[in-house]
């Protein structure tokens, strides 16, 4: 039975994962922050583990949590915004540190983790998001969160050369989603972002490992 891990799975895109693939019968590990998260995620047939990736103590405590597994599909979901800046306003020591803790430092503590817990020919799929593109930035809107998501597709490229022909390793941007994060006026519903997702990480060839992939599975550049 195929195993899933989803790193992140509270709400938005990451809940979502863990419906599609628990309907699709799946064997699902997801983890959450809160109490009221981890109880949904349990009712959706999830193993749900409490997990805060900003927190050095309870990333800690993550992998004989997930001893035994061997996880076919690995998704690192959790990420925050942080300031809504337009222009240049340089962000609080606390706002940088909370985007970059979560976003690039998170992902940095918690995949190491995995490499004894992937099934052969495993993926992982890191949620980037194009906003980290340096090629296709026009505008300077939330400079901290695009300096993250630029960080952790270096972050996933050095995972990817490390799996050395083990896995396959993508960062993955999920469309303009209509989530807290991504606001309702948004392009498409977290359904087909996580549909899209699923089926980008399950087409994936040996030549795409490190690829910087479109929910549609087209390439974007860095
Ligand atoms: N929505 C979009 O349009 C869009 C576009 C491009 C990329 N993305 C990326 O897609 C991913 C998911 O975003 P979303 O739209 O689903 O956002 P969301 O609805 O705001 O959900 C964010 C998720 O990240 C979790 N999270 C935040 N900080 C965490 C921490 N320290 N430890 C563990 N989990 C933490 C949240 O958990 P809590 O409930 O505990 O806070 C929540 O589950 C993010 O990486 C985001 O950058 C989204």
């Amino acid at each position: 039975m195929t195993q899933i891990l989803i790193i992140g799975a509270s709400r938005g895109i990451g809940l979502e994962l863990v419906r599609q693939h628990r309907e699709s019968g799946d064997t699902v590990v997801a983890t959450a922050r809160d109490e009221e998260s981890l109880t949904r995620l349990r009712a959706l047939g999830a193993t749900a583990i409490k997990l805060d990736v900003s927190d050095v103590v309870s990333i800690a405590g993550l992998a004989w949590q997930l001893d035994g597994f061997q996880f076919d599909r690995v998704m690192y979901v959790a990420g925050v915004y942080g300031p809504r800046t337009l222009g240049l306003q340089p962000p609080s020591v606390v706002d940088f540190d909370a985007v970059m803790h979560t976003n690039v430092l998170g992902p940095m503590r918690v995949l190491p983790q995995l490499m004894d817990a992937l099934a052969p020919d495993a993926r992982i799929g890191i949620v980037s998001s194009r906003m980290g593109s340096l090629t296709l930035r026009a505008n300077s809107a939330g400079w901290v969160y695009r300096a993250s998501k630029a960080a952790v597709n270096s972050v996933m490229k050095d995972i990817a050369l490390s799996l050395d022909g083990r896995a396959l390793c993508v960062s993955l941007h999920p469309g303009w989603v209509k989530t807290d994060m991504g606001g309702q006026e948004a392009d498409i519903d977290v359904q087909t972002s996580a549909a899209c997702l699923r089926r980008v990480l399950d087409g994936l060839k040996a030549g795409d490992n490190g690829a910087f992939l479109n929910y549609d599975g087209s390439p974007l550049p860095w």
